[in-house]
Order: structure tokens, then C-alpha cells, then sequence
């Protein structure tokens, strides 16, 4: 018994170690193949680690969308999810785009069906649309303006009080907006699977076991969370206030991604990611980790899957988005 236990932690030990080494590799590969083809890759903070440490820029959604619009490589490998690669290809369309998966969605884009939002918004003809960047190119052409989690607060602000404003489709965040400044949007009923089913027993049962610790949580996240954090913010705001904290211990309300940047910022600090349930402590996007190594080679490789889009949904769509990288200056 003893030594086939012991056979099974070396096959382990050998298995992982000829992972690594695979995964190292395979990054040389990636990075060779990246200058050969003058091309960049943009990676989201949901991305494995592998991806992130490899990536030529890592960031919450503004800060990506900053990049595509900057860049000036030949190719973009969007290291995320569609609708990001989609607001790369709008912002810089004279790019080739590539995702790894083009089946890397998300819940939150795909709770809002553009036919049902067209409805629904033109039963509200005086409102103006404030799109969370977590849409399809389709919401967007339908939208007045675009914003990110990280500058929601400043679109919103950047209209008149007695303004009528329909957000969508995160009701989660349009729920915080309207808190914090005292609005009344009306909201599509939108959510993200991930943040939506971060329980609150579960972070009170947390911030009990740990009371020196700060609870920090993403905006996609329910409101009776929300009230209880001591920071909320996006993916890059998370990340800044654990730098900046005097804090040592963080429950952090998200995606367990970031938690990768958060030890590499902080290598002494304690992170402790809110289990989604007793048997899970992984809050990970489905769809953002659809990417992988490989996909992330091969996509580069056969330059494709290849992100395309219409002309007219290009030009429609990109107005409010600049419109929203125009406030964030
Ligand atoms: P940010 O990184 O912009 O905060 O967005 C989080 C998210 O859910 C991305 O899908
Ligand atoms: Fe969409 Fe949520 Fe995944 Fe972000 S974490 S990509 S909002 S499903």
C-alpha cells in the first residue's frame, strides 16, 4: 500500500512537472510566433495565470479597450471573452482580431437578446441607453454610450439628474449606480453567473472566520453583498486597493483570476477567494477559461479564429463607444 502511495505522488509530481515545462514551451513558442507576426496579445484578468504572464497587456475591460484602440500591431489576440474581442475590432477595425474560442461568451452579454432589448427600448422612447461594455456589438448600436465597471459612475454623472436613463444589462451594477447617486434608471434584468451566485452566507460566514480581513467586491455582484464590502470596484480597482491597503487579508467577491496579479502585487498578503457554495471555492468564468495555451498558439498560428463584424454594425457601434473613452480621459 505505502509504496504504491508512494508511486502515485511521483507519477503526480513527474506529471506536473512535464505540465510546466509544456506550458513553458509552449509560451516561448507563443512569444516567438507573437514578434514574427508583429502581432499583440490583450488578456483579461480572468485569464489563467499562464495567459496573463504572457500576455503584452493585462486589464479590466477599459484598460483593454484603451489598448485596442492604441495598439499598433498588425493582429490582435484578444486573450478574453467575445465581446471584448468584438470592442477591439470595432475600436481598431483595420486590425485582424483573433479570439481563442470563438465560443467564449458570456452570461451577462447573452442575458441581453438585441430583438427583445429593441422592444423593450422603444417602449421607453424618452430614455437614453447606458450599455455596460459586457453587451453584444448589436447592444452597443442600439446604445447612447458604453461603461466599464470601472467608470459607470462617471458616464452616469456625466448626464443631467432629470435625464432619463435606461442601463443595461447588468442589474447588479445599474442597482449600485442608482444607490450611489441616487437615480432611478430603469434596468434590464441582466446578470453575470458569476457574481450573481456569490452567496451572502457565504461571505458572512467568511468575514466572521477572518475579522481583520477587508471584503472587496466586483459591481456585478448582488446589492446585500455590495452594502456589506469595504471596497467595490472593477477588476483593476480591486487590485489597486490591495496594493494600497494597509490591510493583510482580503476576501475578495469575483472571479478568482485576479487573484493571480493580487499575490504577484502583494506576495505577503492573504487572499481569500468567496466559495460560490460548501463544495466550491472557484468562482471561475466558464467562458473566460474556454481559453487555453494551446487555443491561445494555434489561433496565432492559423490566424484564426478571426473576429468580423459588419461595416455598419463597426461604424454604429463605435460612437458610444469612443463616447465613453472620451469621459474617461
Ligand atoms: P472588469 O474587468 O472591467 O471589471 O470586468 C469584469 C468582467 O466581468 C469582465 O467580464
Ligand atoms: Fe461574462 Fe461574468 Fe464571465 Fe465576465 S465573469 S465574462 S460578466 S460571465
Amino acid at each position: 500500500m505505502i509504496i504504491w502511495i508512494f508511486y502515485v505522488i511521483v507519477c503526480k509530481k513527474n506529471y506536473l512537472h512535464m505540465k510546466t515545462k509544456l506550458s513553458e514551451s509552449l509560451s516561448d513558442k507563443i512569444k516567438v510566433l507573437k514578434n514574427e507576426k508583429k502581432a499583440i496579445i490583450l488578456a483579461h484578468y480572468y485569464q489563467i495565470p499562464e495567459i496573463q504572464d504572457l500576455a503584452d497587456y493585462v486589464g479590466d475591460s477599459l484598460g483593454l479597450a484603451q489598448n485596442a484602440l492604441a495598439t499598433k500591431a498588425d493582429i490582435i489576440v484578444f486573450a478574453g471573452v467575445h465581446f471584448m474581442a468584438e470592442t477591439a475590432k470595432i475600436l481598431n477595425p483595420s486590425k485582424k482580431v483573433l479570439i481563442p474560442d470563438l465560443n467564449a461568451g458570456c452570461s451577462l452579454a447573452d442575458s441581453c437578446p438585441p430583438e427583445k432589448f429593441r422592444n423593450f427600448k422603444n417602449r421607453h422612447s424618452d430614455h437614453i441607453v447606458i450599455s455596460y461594455i459586457n453587451c453584444s456589438a448589436k447592444i452597443k448600436t442600439m446604445s447612447d454610450v458604453i461603461c466599464t465597471s470601472s467608470n459607470a459612475m462617471k458616464v452616469v454623472n456625466s448626464f443631467s439628474h432629470d435625464q432619463k436613463i435606461i442601463f443595461a444589462p447588468d442589474k447588479n451594477l445599474g442597482a449600485y449606480i442608482n444607490t450611489m447617486t441616487g437615480r432611478q434608471m430603469i434596468l434590464w434584468n441582466g446578470s453575470c453567473e458569476v457574481h450573481d451566485i456569490i452567496k451572502i452566507e457565504s461571505v458572512l460566514k467568511l468575514k466572521s472566520e477572518n475579522p481583520d480581513a477587508k471584503l472587496i467586491a466586483h459591481p456585478e455582484c448582488k446589492a446585500i453583498i455590495l452594502e456589506l464590502a469595504d471596497y467595490v470596484g472593477s477588476t483593476t480597482g480591486l487590485l489597486n486597493y490591495t496594493m494600497k491597503s494597509n490591510a493583510n487579508k482580503f476576501i475578495v467577491a469575483t472571479e478568482t483570476g485576479i487573484i493571480h496579479q493580487m499575490m504577484k502585487e502583494n506576495p505577503n498578503k492573504e487572499f481569500i477567494v468567496v466559495p460560490t457554495d460548501e463544495t466550491c471555492s472557484c468562482n471561475d468564468c466558464p467562458y473566460m477559461k474556454m481559453n487555453t495555451m494551446e487555443k491561445l498558439y494555434n489561433c496565432l498560428y492559423n490566424e484564426k479564429p478571426e473576429l468580423k463584424l459588419s461595416k455598419s454594425v463597426i461604424e454604429k457601434a463605435k460612437k458610444p463607444i469612443l463616447r465613453m473613452l472620451k469621459l474617461s480621459e
